[in-house]
C-alpha cells in the first residue's frame, strides 16, 4: 500500500525544515484546510441540502450572490476568527475587511479569500472552488490598506476545488503540493508533491463569447492558436473553459496550458473582470512556483502595488512561453 503523507504531517515537515515556516502560518493553513471540508460538505449535499440558487443579495462588485458564496464565506470567517493566527480577513463577499473580534488574540497574518469561486457553476453541478492568498500584516491598525500589498509580498497561497474530487493546492513558497481529501477519513493526503507546468502547450482557455472585445494583441494570439497546423504556430490547439478560474487554473497546473481573462471593450474602464488580491494573485504565485509565468499582458502580476481591495485585473497565466508570446504581443503595440 502506498504510504502517503498528510497535510498535517507535510506542514510540521515544511515548519522544521528549509521553508521554515512559522507555527502561525500553520494553524493557518491547517484551519483553512478545514473550513474547506465543510465548504465541500455543503457543496456535495446540493438541492438536499437547500444551499442552491440565489440569495437575492449583491456583493460589492455588483454581482447576485448565491447563497453557497454566503454560507463559504461564514464557514471561512468563523473557522478563522478565534484561533489566535490572524489579524484580519478580506473576502470577495464583503466590502470591507473584518477583523478578529476583541475577545480573541490577534496574530500576525493576513488571509484574503473568494470563499466561492465560479458561482456560476453551483447549480448545474460543475467545478468550483475556494482561493486564499496569505499575507503578513506590517502592524498597527488593521484597515483595507493594511492588505494592500503586492503579490511578491505573499506567504502562502493556495485553493480548493470541489469537484468529482476535492482538492487543496498549495505553496509556502518552495514548490506547489496537492492533497486529496479522503472524505470517510476527513483527511487530506497529499497527492502530488511538486507541480510543475510544461513550459509548451496547445491548449488554451478563454470566454472565445467575448473575441470581438478583445484587444488587438489578444485577438493575434488566439487566432495563431486557431489557424492550428497550417498556421504560424504550426500545431493545432485544443480549447476548454470551465467558467471557474480554479477549475481551469487546476487543469492548467495538472497538464499546462494558458488562462486568460484579458482587458475587453465591454468595460473599457476596468482592467479585466478578474480581481487581484484574492484570484490573480494566489494564482500567479502557484504558477510561478510551479515554473509557469503570470501577467497583465504587459507587466508581472504579482509586482502590481494594489491601491484597492477589490482591485480587477487582466490575467494571463499558464506555460511560460505561451504567456511570454502574449505578453509580447502586448509589448509590441505599446
Ligand atoms: O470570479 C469570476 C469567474 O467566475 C471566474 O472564476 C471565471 O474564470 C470567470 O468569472 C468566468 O467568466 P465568464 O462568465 O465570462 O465565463
Amino acid at each position: 500500500m502506498t504510504k502517503r503523507i498528510s497535510l498535517t504531517q507535510y506542514l510540521i515537515e515544511q515548519q522544521r525544515g528549509e521553508a521554515q515556516i512559522p507555527s502561525q502560518l500553520r494553524l493557518l493553513i491547517e484551519v483553512v484546510a478545514r473550513a474547506c471540508k465543510r465548504i465541500a460538505i455543503n457543496v456535495s449535499k446540493g438541492a438536499l441540502g437547500e444551499v442552491l440558487g440565489s440569495a437575492g443579495s449583491e456583493n460589492v462588485q455588483g454581482e447576485v450572490q448565491k447563497k453557497l458564496d454566503i454560507i463559504a464565506n461564514e464557514v471561512l470567517i468563523e473557522a478563522n476568527e478565534w484561533g489566535g493566527h490572524l489579524a484580519g480577513m478580506a473576502s470577495e463577499e464583503m466590502d470591507d475587511m473584518v477583523g478578529v473580534p476583541n475577545r480573541y488574540p490577534q496574530g500576525e497574518y493576513l488571509l484574503l479569500f473568494d470563499p466561492l469561486d465560479g458561482s456560476s457553476n453551483i447549480d448545474i453541478n460543475v467545478s468550483i472552488g475556494t482561493i486564499f492568498s496569505v499575507l503578513k500584516h506590517k502592524g498597527g491598525d488593521v484597515t483595507n490598506e493594511s492588505f494592500l500589498q503586492p503579490g511578491t509580498a505573499q506567504v502562502c497561497a493556495g485553493y480548493c476545488v470541489y469537484g468529482p474530487q476535492t482538492t487543496l493546492v498549495l505553496t509556502v513558497g518552495k514548490g506547489v503540493v496537492m492533497f486529496t481529501l479522503d472524505r470517510e477519513m476527513g483527511a487530506w493526503w497529499m497527492t502530488e508533491d511538486n507541480m510543475r507546468i510544461p513550459e509548451d502547450t496547445k491548449e488554451f482557455s478563454i470566454n472565445m463569447s467575448n473575441m470581438r472585445h478583445w484587444a488587438p494583441p489578444v485577438k493575434r494570439y488566439i487566432d495563431e492558436c486557431l489557424a492550428g497546423k497550417e498556421g504560424p504556430r504550426g500545431k493545432d490547439f485544443n480549447m476548454r473553459w470551465v467558467a471557474a478560474m480554479v477549475a481551469d487554473v487546476h487543469r492548467i497546473l495538472t497538464r499546462g496550458g494558458i488562462f486568460m481573462y484579458p482587458w475587453d471593450k465591454r468595460e473599457p474602464g476596468k482592467p479585466g473582470k478578474l480581481r487581484l488580491m484574492y484570484e490573480a494573485n494566489p494564482m500567479s504565485f502557484l504558477v510561478e512556483q510551479a515554473g509557469g509565468m503570470a501577467t497583465n499582458g504587459l507587466q508581472r502580476i504579482m509586482e502590481i502595488q494594489p491601491t484597492q481591495l477589490h482591485e480587477r485585473v487582466a490575467v494571463v497565466l499558464g506555460s511560460k512561453s505561451e504567456v511570454e508570446r502574449v505578453t509580447a504581443y502586448h509589448r509590441e503595440v505599446q
